[in-house]
């Protein structure tokens, strides 16, 4: 049999990245199916989308039309579309392209090399959509590849989310919350690490609720302790974290674990207790300064970023004036901004006696990532002239006599350097910030040993 040749396309979040990843392993490992990076001559085309907010699904649907020529033109090539926006709209999807051959859902992700094989076999179109719910997910299994790992990667352990937060769609399209076995999660992690991954990021929607769905066996907190042991791995990250679920514990074992990065993704989404409310996110803007206060005192040089959405139905310019003070207040290093994006089924789609008019919402837009650009210029600038330890990831791209990294507080930075240090940590003095990122002078006498991946 000759070789099959898969392509993925990946909008979204890094979940999404990370299931991509893994499904690419897996047809790689199982299957033998090679990477090819022009998607009109694959033989299978994934696209794993997003719906988070109607651009994002507006992306999807602009790249899927580009292919209907090559699949009408061709008889050995499959189709795939998964992810949230199959999940939420999977019917439209198959109305609007019907060349595609399958659509599958967020739960569907492991059973893609079956529904691939019947396509191939019954020559029919396939549609599953199911949410298994929470006994029966599957995670896409560990794989035991030979390709290689990123110094810096991805891993999930926990899918869906049970905030049901009143703007989002997550809940629908990712079911309720289940967290991976600690076992599953420690396994992963540590053949990673044996295959050179240094830094980890773990990921879920709702991350730091890890554990809550497994009945009192582990706790978020102490799954970040038993990872930070895990022997070569240098760096440990977590996003994205909600406020209600932040406890002490976890900020103690952040502190304490010195591969634990000072980083924390910490969406507050609005200043103002009404606006708060009526998103159903469960804390108060005074519960955020608590909560900023006690990390700040255990982690001094934490930096923090956060998430921001403008014009939710009834938010006056008051409110949003309290989102102001707010990002003036936390001094978060850097912030995502969106304009409300009304998404099917959520509630707040429903208000729309109160929509804020788009112009109005685009200008506090504007204001507020004005603000942002100018407070992370400040803070950045304040670095200048610091040493700081930097992961080397690789040569940078645009300069390649530089090698390019991220600080502990996930900052970008470059350098020169001849050597190759990949994998490695380097003591860096930060020499200057241009545009957002730092440009650095080794400090390390470079005779370090070279790591064996
Ligand atoms: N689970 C994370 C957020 C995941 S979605 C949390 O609870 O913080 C990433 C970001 O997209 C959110 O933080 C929010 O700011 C934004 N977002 C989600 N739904 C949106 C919508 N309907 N309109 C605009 N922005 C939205
Ligand atoms: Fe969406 Fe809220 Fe869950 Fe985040 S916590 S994924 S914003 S419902
Ligand atoms: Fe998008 Fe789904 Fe992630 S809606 S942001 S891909 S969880």
């Amino acid at each position: 049999m000759y070789k099959q040749s898969i392509y993925i396309q990946t909008y979204g979040c890094q979940m999404n990245d990370y299931e991509s990843d893994r499904t690419y392993r897996m047809f790689h490992e199982n299957f033998g199916y090679t990477w090819i990076s022009d998607p009109q001559k694959a033989n299978l085309v994934v696209f794993n989308t997003c719906s988070i907010r109607e651009k994002a699904d507006q992306k999807a649907f602009s790249t899927l039309g580009k292919l209907r020529e090559a699949k009408a033109a061709r008889h050995d090539m499959v189709i795939a579309v998964g992810g949230c926006l199959a999940q939420s709209q999977g019917q439209d999807i198959k109305k609007r392209f019907p060349f595609v051959d399958i659509v599958f859902g967020t739960h569907q992700w492991a059973n893609l090399p079956v529904l691939v094989q019947k396509v191939k076999e019954e020559r029919r179109t396939f549609s599953e959509l199911d949410l298994f719910g929470w006994q029966n997910y599957a995670f896409l299994p560990n794989q035991k590849s030979n390709l290689s790992y990123p110094v810096s990667d991805l891993l999930t352990i926990q899918n869906g989310c049970d905030k049901f937060c009143t703007f989002c769609l997550v809940p629908f399209t990712r079911g309720r919350q289940v967290s991976r076995t600690p076992k599953d999660v420690l396994e992963e992690a540590k053949a990673m690490v044996a295959k050179g991954v240094r830094e980890l990021t773990l990921l879920g929607q709702n991350v730091n609720a890890y554990g809550v769905d497994r009945s009192g066996e582990i706790t978020f907190a102490e799954l970040l302790r038993q990872l930070s042991n895990i022997r070569d791995l240098k760096r440990l990250r977590f996003v994205t974290s909600h406020p209600s679920e932040l406890t002490k514990e976890t900020i103690d074992v952040m502190a304490e674990s010195e591969n634990i990065c000072e980083h924390l993704h910490l969406p507050i989404q609005s200043g103002s207790n009404k606006v708060l409310q009526r998103m159903n996110r469960d804390y108060t803007v005074e519960k955020i300064e608590d909560l900023l206060g006690y990390l700040k005192h255990k982690i001094p040089e934490i930096a923090l970023t956060t998430d921001i959405i403008v014009g939710f139905p009834g938010e006056t310019e008051n409110d949003f004036e309290l989102t102001l003070a707010a990002m003036k207040k936390f001094e978060f290093d850097d912030s995502y901004s969106f304009c409300f994006s009304p998404r099917p089924n959520t509630k707040a789609s429903n208000w729309k006696d109160e929509f804020v008019e788009l112009k109005v919402a685009k200008e506090r837009l504007y204001r507020l990532q004005t603000l942002q650009k100018e407070m992370s210029n400040s803070l950045r600038s304040q670095w200048v002239g610091r040493n700081v330890e930097v992961l080397v990831e690789g040569r940078s791209k645009r300069e390649p006599d530089e090698l390019t990294g991220k600080t502990r507080r996930n900052q970008s930075i470059n350098f020169a350097c001849a050597q190759d240090l990949t994998g490695q940590l380097v003591d860096v003095k930060i020499s200057a910030l241009i545009a957002n990122t730092f440009k650095g002078e080794v400090l390390n006498n470079i005779s370090l040993p070279v790591l064996v991946a």
